[in-house]
C-alpha cells in the first residue's frame, strides 16, 4: 500500500513541541506563577449583571477597561491594545515585527514563550546566554545587540524564571541606540517589584511594553492582556489585529478587576510577606542555591542530582513546582511560585522531606 500524502507544515514548525506540561495531581499547585488564592467571577459580575452582557453581538472596543488601565499606567487610552492574555499579544509583535529573514534577540534564560512565538511568526532567535546569577550589564546588551543587529529585542522585568529585575536605564540605552529595533519590554511581574518603563514611553517611540492579568490581578483564568504603544506605530498593530479577540463577558469582568485597587494592594502586600517567608526557608537547604526574587516565585537550582527526582519528591508531598532544568541556562533548576500562606506552609514542610535523602547523582 502506497503511504498516504499528508500536508506539512514549515519544517521548523514539524520539530515544534507543545508549550503545556503534562498534568500532575497535587494539594499545593505552585508550577505556573499564578496567583494561587480563589478568585472566582462572581465577586465581579452578579447574575442580574450578566443580563446587559448580550452575547448575539460582537464585543466593543473595550471603552471603560482602556480609562481604568490608562488611568492606573498615566497613558493616552488610545495606547492601549488588548489581548486573550499577554501571549497572544506577544505574538502579534513578533507577526509584526518579526516574521521570516527578521531576527529576535533574547537573554537567556528567559520566558520560554518569546523564543516559540518568533518561530511561530516565521522568525528567528539569537540567544545571548546570561547565565545564573541573572545579571545583564549595560555592555553585555550593547555588545549583543552590536553583533545580532535584531529588528525586535526582548527584555522581561522582572525576569521569568531567576525573578530579578533588569536594570531600567539600560533597557532605555538600548531603545536610544537603536531606534530602528523594536524594544519589547515584558512587565508581566513588574507590579510586584514596583517598577516600570511605561512613564518613560514617550520618549522612546521604538518601546512597547506588555502586561497581564493573570498575576497580581489574579486572573490567569481569564485571558486578559494589554500591549501599551506609542501612537507613532499604533496604526501597525491595528492593522494585524484580530477583530473582537476579547469577549464583552472578558471585558466587563476584566475592567471590574482592574478597578479592585485594595485587592491589588493587599495581594502585593501578602505576596512579600510570603515570599520572605519562602526565601529563607530555601536558603536553610544546603543543598541548593538560591535566587533573590522580587516576584511572586523564587528559583533554586541544585548542587548535584537530578532535578525530575527533586521535582517527584515534591509531587510525592503532593507539592507540584516546576522543572524548568530542561530551559536554556538553567540545569539543575526548579522553579516554585507562591502559594497562599497555608500552601506555602506545606511547601516549606515538604523541604526536609525532599532534601533529607540524598539526591541521586546523574
Ligand atoms: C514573563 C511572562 N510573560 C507573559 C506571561 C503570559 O501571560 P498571559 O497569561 O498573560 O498570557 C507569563 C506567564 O507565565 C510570563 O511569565
Amino acid at each position: 500500500m502506497t503511504e498516504r500524502k499528508l500536508p506539512r507544515p514549515r519544517p521548523e514548525m514539524a520539530a515544534f513541541q507543545p508549550y503545556r506540561t503534562p498534568p500532575v495531581k497535587a494539594d499545593v499547585r505552585i508550577q505556573a506563577n499564578e496567583w494561587p488564592e480563589p478568585n472566582p467571577a462572581s465577586l465581579y459580575i452578579t447574575p442580574r449583571e450578566l443580563d446587559g452582557v448580550l452575547l448575539n453581538r460582537y464585543p466593543g472596543r473595550g471603552d471603560e477597561l482602556r480609562e481604568v488601565l490608562s488611568a492606573r499606567w498615566g497613558t493616552r487610552p488610545d495606547q492601549l491594545i488588548f489581548g486573550n492574555g499577554s501571549n497572544e499579544l506577544l505574538l502579534q509583535v513578533f507577526l509584526v515585527f518579526g516574521g521570516h529573514g527578521r531576527k529576535t534577540l533574547l537573554f537567556h534564560p528567559t520566558y520560554s514563550m518569546h523564543g516559540r512565538l518568533t518561530v511561530l511568526a516565521g522568525g528567528t532567535v539569537v540567544e545571548e546566554m546570561v547565565g545564573l546569577p541573572y545579571d545583564l550589564t549595560k555592555e553585555r546588551a550593547l555588545a549583543a545587540m552590536a553583533k545580532a543587529r535584531p529588528e525586535i529585542v526582548v527584555f522581561t522585568t522582572p525576569n521569568n524564571p531567576t525573578g530579578n529585575t533588569i536594570d531600567g536605564d539600560l533597557i532605555l540605552e538600548v531603545a536610544e541606540r537603536y531606534p530602528e529595533t523594536l524594544v519589547l519590554v515584558d512587565e508581566a511581574y513588574s507590579d510586584f517589584a514596583g517598577k516600570t518603563l511605561v512613564p518613560r514611553m514617550n520618549e522612546y517611540p521604538n518601546m512597547v511594553i506588555s502586561k497581564t492579568f493573570s498575576k497580581v490581578l489574579a486572573a490567569a483564568g481569564l485571558r486578559v492582556g494589554a500591549l501599551i504603544v506609542h501612537p507613532e506605530l499604533m496604526s501597525y498593530f491595528t492593522a494585524a489585529a484580530l477583530p473582537y479577540n476579547v469577549s464583552t463577558l472578558t471585558l466587563a469582568v476584566a475592567t471590574r478587576i482592574a478597578r479592585d485597587e485594595a485587592s491589588i494592594q493587599r495581594r502585593l502586600a501578602l505576596a512579600a510577606t510570603e515570599r520572605d517567608r519562602v526565601y529563607s526557608a530555601l536558603r536553610r537547604v544546603s543543598a541548593i542555591d538560591v535566587f533573590p526574587s522580587v516576584t511572586n516565585f523564587i528559583l533554586f537550582r541544585l548542587h548535584e542530582g537530578k532535578p525530575a527526582d527533586v521535582h517527584a519528591r515534591f509531587v510525592g508531598e503532593s507539592v507540584l513546582i516546576r522543572d524548568i532544568s530542561m530551559w536554556p541556562g538553567c540545569q539543575g533548576c526548579l522553579r516554585a511560585s507562591l502559594g497562599t500562606p497555608p500552601e506555602n506552609d506545606r511547601f516549606i514542610a515538604a523541604l526536609d522531606a525532599v532534601f533529607a535523602a540524598p539526591v541521586v547523582r546523574r
